[in-house]
């Protein structure tokens, strides 16, 4: 996953289990007042209603709030473990689990991991298509290895190479009736920086197991889920079970940089053969699971960030370093620069946001979720001045909740200048920024203009942003001392993504996705009942190769089941060293994806 990581903020642990009905009542309470009927609440409260009860009463009222608050309690509602239900599905489904459970399928699932992490699969910013680098002749090694580790799919599925190393498979559905749906994940990883070698517990390209955990580069990001979802299906294949819906899988090669040749190919590939809105549903990488203020919450990403890098370029006549002006243009772009960060982006948290959202789901079922927060939470569906105290509260001091919820610029690169005694002609910066879900890219590039028009009008400076003059060369005379030119610095950018449905209309596959969560996690520790495990709107600052996909589906899930509650990106190597994961942890998306392919085979959207 590009630069990515869980909504959630520090874990504690993970893995109870515990009943939230109090809480959820308590919250429900008081999430209606603003807009509830008294009488019903009386009648709820004299009744002694059960849960279901106060659940349909929970959503009646809902729907009569809804005009006045995007974010009721329906927000955050639950629904119940989705198991296999017919007795074929429910039999293999009950097979695999025990199966998942014996050192034997373990040792083999350990096997086909590592063999996978030990091929450097690595790709770079900025490469040209393949067959013109040999950067990525690795992948050719990695079509072999799946090609020999999954024997039976690569018997029974049909495989398209897409731009040569994307991979498509097909495993067509008994029933054509059934929109198919689309499993994804990345063949490639970050490359390992050879100075920070040295630092590996173990080799990153070892794929070693020390009885714990399985170590090296992609064992987290993305190999985990791809080879997951490979050892699900054959192991399905071995059984004998088959499909009613057609399964898809697409594996993009280049995720780590955009997924310019991969994805975006694959994506094009897809529409043309499926069409348009031809998907159920797409699983990719993205938002685990862990315990927040004493809760298990699962945060399927169902929105992405935009993203965009601008080059500010500046010229002004060069000359001889002797009879110097007063400024360079590389004293002009540090005045520039200066200006950007001393005018960040507001960090606003916008009602009706994914993070929002997800705040109102640590509310309602936060265990030890502290009182003002939840307060200020419950009253920001409606009032201006909580959601002003819940970033008070809580976004301000997590700079990563903040980079969740602002539009972030960060100035990544910066170039001017030859010679020391030679005048720069020109100087330029690229500010990379993640678009907030609630902007565009329109706007964002509206507001780099805007920053820094006064600043270049006081220095007799014309400025040019986008193809538009902001501050035309003749506004001065006898003549502008330089140009500003803002442009789009790589043909990548991209608006934010569009909401999946989480509620309402065309919510049926986020249900189906929350129930399958459910189950899973129950299955994985023996326990059952249906909030063991509360699964909300999430979120990540980054993107995946999901953002070639939105012609194929309205519902795009960012989740790959991952366990976060061990330590977040740093302890387990995500993008830095001594990337690794526990084989529990493994073993549990190889339970999830059974669960969510058994499933999708009974689910009617
Ligand atoms: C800036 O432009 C103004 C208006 O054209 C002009 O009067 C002034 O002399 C210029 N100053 C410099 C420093 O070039
Ligand atoms: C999605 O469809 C639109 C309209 O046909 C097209 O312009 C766009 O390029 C497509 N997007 C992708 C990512 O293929």
């Amino acid at each position: 996953m590009a630069k990515d990581k869980d909504i959630l903020p520090s874990p504690t642990n993970t893995g109870s289990s515990r009943n939230n009905t109090r809480t959820h009542r308590l919250l429900a309470y008081s999430l209606l007042v603003p807009c509830f009927v008294l009488g019903t609440i009386v009648s709820f409260r004299s009744n002694n209603f059960g849960f279901e009860k106060l659940e349909l009463a929970l959503s009646k009222v809902t729907t009569g709030c809804h005009r006045n608050t995007n974010n009721a309690a329906g927000v955050c509602s639950q629904v119940d473990a989705l198991y296999p239900q017919n007795s074929k599905n429910a039999e293999a489904w009950t097979e695999f689990g025990k199966l998942i459970e014996t050192n034997a399928f373990k040792s083999l699932a350990i096997d086909k991991l590592r063999g996978l992490i030990k091929i450097p699969s690595e790709t770079y910013d900025s490469m040209p298509p393949p067959g013109q680098d040999p950067r990525w002749e690795t992948l050719g090694q990695v079509h072999d290895y799946l090609a020999e580790a999954f024997p039976l799919i690569h018997k029974t599925f049909s495989l398209t190479k897409v731009n040569t190393y994307g991979l498509l498979y097909e495993w067509i559905g008994t029933d054509s009736s059934l929109k198919p749906y689309i499993l994804a994940a990345h063949q490639d990883v970050v490359p390992v920086n050879p100075e920070t070698v040295d630092s590996w517990t173990h080799p990153p390209y070892s794929g070693f197991f020390d009885g714990a955990n399985i170590w090296g580069r992609g064992a987290s990001d993305d190999k985990a889920s791809l080879t997951a979802i490979m050892l699900t299906l054959e192991t399905l294949l071995g059984k004998g079970w088959a499909p009613a819906r057609t399964v898809v899988l697409a594996f993009g090669f280049d995720e780590e940089a955009g997924g310019v040749h991969g994805a975006r190919s694959l994506g094009k590939a897809l529409e043309e053969t499926y069409g348009r809105d031809a998907f159920a549903f797409i699983v990719d990488e993205g938002g685990g699971f862990k315990d927040v203020y004493g809760t298990v919450f699962a945060t399927p990403g169902v929105a992405e960030k935009g993203a965009f890098d601008v080059k500010v370029d500046v010229t002004s006549p060069g000359g001889h370093s002797s009879v110097p002006p007063a400024h360079t243009t590389i004293g002009y772009l540090a005045a520039l620069i200066t200006e950007y960060e001393q005018n960040p982006f507001p960090v606003e948290l916008v009602r009706g946001s994914v993070p929002h959202d997800t705040l109102l789901c640590y509310a309602s079922y936060g265990e030890t979720i502290p009182r003002r927060l939840k307060h200020a939470i419950v009253k920001s569906t409606h009032s201006d001045k909580a959601l002003r105290k819940v970033e008070e509260l809580f976004v301000l001091p997590d700079p990563w909740y903040s980079s969740l919820v602002g539009t972030t610029q960060a100035i990544d690169i910066v170039q001017g200048g030859v010679k020391a005694n030679a005048l720069p002609e020109s100087a330029y910066a690229i500010i990379n920024h993640r678009i907030n879900t609630a902007s565009s890219i329109k706007e964002t590039s509206a507001r780099d203009a805007y920053t820094i028009t006064a600043l270049a009008h006081s220095h007799n400076l014309s400025l040019n942003a986008f193809g538009e003059d902001i501050i035309a060369p003749s506004a001065y005379s006898p003549a502008a001392r330089g140009h500003i030119e803002l442009s789009i610095a790589f043909p990548r950018e991209i608006d934010p993504a569009p909401r999946t449905p989480t509620s309402g209309e065309g919510s049926e596959p986020w249900e189906f996705l929350s129930g399958t969560i459910k189950a899973t996690y129950n299955a994985h520790r023996g326990i059952s009942g249906n909030n063991n495990i509360i699964v909300s709107p999430g979120m990540s600052t980054g993107n995946t190769d999901t953002k070639h996909y939105w012609n194929l589906t309205r519902h795009i899930f960012r989740y790959n089941h991952k366990n976060s509650a061990y330590g977040g990106d740093i302890a387990s190597g995500v993008h830095t060293v001594n990337e690794n994961i526990p084989l529990d942890h493994y073993l549990e998306i190889i339970r999830f994806f059974t669960t969510l392919i058994i499933n999708a085979d009974e689910a009617v959207f």
